[in-house]
């Protein structure tokens, strides 16, 4: 018999894992899903989130729509503080072939708030209302929202009934508010309140690093979903983990696995970015190699390199 673990969650037409890769900016770009794919053929994976704009503008489109098509099942994220530039967007993103085009009500940063997109939009509900159903009406495919726990005061289960009335198909819920940014306890009550309310799919963001975080939420809120955010960092084969402790079964990996995986990441972030990699590298290399006895001696070697070859050598030493 298949338990709740098992069972896939549909959202359209297409089922997938309960376990799904949330959107990273800066981290879970398509190199890094690329690899991804090579242990989790099935997992949602959201890209990160790119405004309608850049997305719509024949400049910015190239960057903001490198992925393959291989990645899929792919929930392609959007920003948008206004309808300009949504149909437009929506044509490149169909055009390319996505799964579910989701639409980021969440993102805190100082940045995106100003410009009344992310989850200041969960402070101005008629502004929200009008870009949903202009994404609705634009949609032949899944759309769906990810949300927090409310921009400064809590507001998400007002929000999430909302969505659902213009039509969305699923939503993910990040419990903190926007002034609590990555910090603090996400608020499982209130997960649980969006989750009683809605008849849509609901998934939960914040914590779920491993299968003993995941049990906790679904008892404590009764989600459909699981996003691993910062728990996938520089571990690709996170699903398969989650997976084979959903089943009971143990999974372990070792140094010399894990700097593989390193090299793999490191070689395709240099198909995605050339030699500019050797820099952006840098920001996945503590996560890589943490737990390794001289870690802090290797980290000095690897943030200090200046060529892939360095790079590459580098976590060859690593690895012997
Ligand atoms: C570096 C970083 C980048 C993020 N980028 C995005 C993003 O592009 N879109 C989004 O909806 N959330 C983004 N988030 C929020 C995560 O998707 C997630 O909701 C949050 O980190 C909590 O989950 P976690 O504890 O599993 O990381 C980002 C978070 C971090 C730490």
């Amino acid at each position: 018999m298949q338990t709740f673990w098992q069972e896939k969650i549909r959202v359209g037409n297409l089922t997938f894992p309960r376990f799904i890769g949330a959107p990273l900016d800066g981290i879970t770009d398509a190199a890094f899903r690329k690899l991804i794919r090579e242990f989790s053929k099935d997992e949602l994976l959201y890209t990160e989130m790119r405004h309608v704009a850049c997305v719509a503008n024949d400049k910015g489109a190239a960057k903001a729509l490198y992925f393959d098509q291989s990645e899929r099942p792919l929930s392609y994220q959007v920003a948008a503080n206004y309808e300009k530039f949504i149909e437009q967007a929506c044509d490149k993103i169909l055009q390319k072939g996505v799964d579910i085009i989701d639409l980021n009500v969440g993102c805190p940063a100082r940045n995106v708030i100003s410009s009344g997109s992310g989850s200041a939009l969960m402070g101005d509900l008629p502004r929200l209302q009008k870009i949903l159903t202009c994404f609705r009406k634009k949609l032949n495919i899944p759309f769906s929202i990810k949300i927090r726990a409310g921009f400064k005061e809590c507001n998400a289960l007002e929000v999430a009934k909302l969505a659902q009335d213009c039509g969305v198909d699923a939503l993910a819920i990040h419990p903190r508010l926007q002034t609590m940014a990555f910090q603090g306890r996400p608020d499982y009550a209130l997960a649980a309140q969006v989750k009683k309310a809605l008849s849509i799919p609901v998934f939960f963001s914040g914590g779920v690093v491993n299968f003993k975080t995941a049990q906790l939420v679904h008892e404590q809120t009764g989600v459909d979903g699981f996003l691993i955010g910062r728990g996938i960092w520089a571990k690709p084969w996170k699903f398969q983990e989650l997976a084979a402790h959903a089943a009971g079964k143990s999974y372990t990996v070792d140094n010399q696995f894990i700097l593989a995986c390193a090299i793999k990441h490191f070689n395709y972030m240099l198909e995605q970015y050339g030699e500019h990699a050797v820099y952006m590298f840098r920001k996945h290399v503590p996560f890589y190699i943490r737990g390794l006895t001289d870690a802090s001696q290797l980290r000095q070697t690897l943030i200090s390199c200046k060529t892939p070859e360095d790079v590459l050598n580098g976590l060859t030493l690593a690895l012997q």
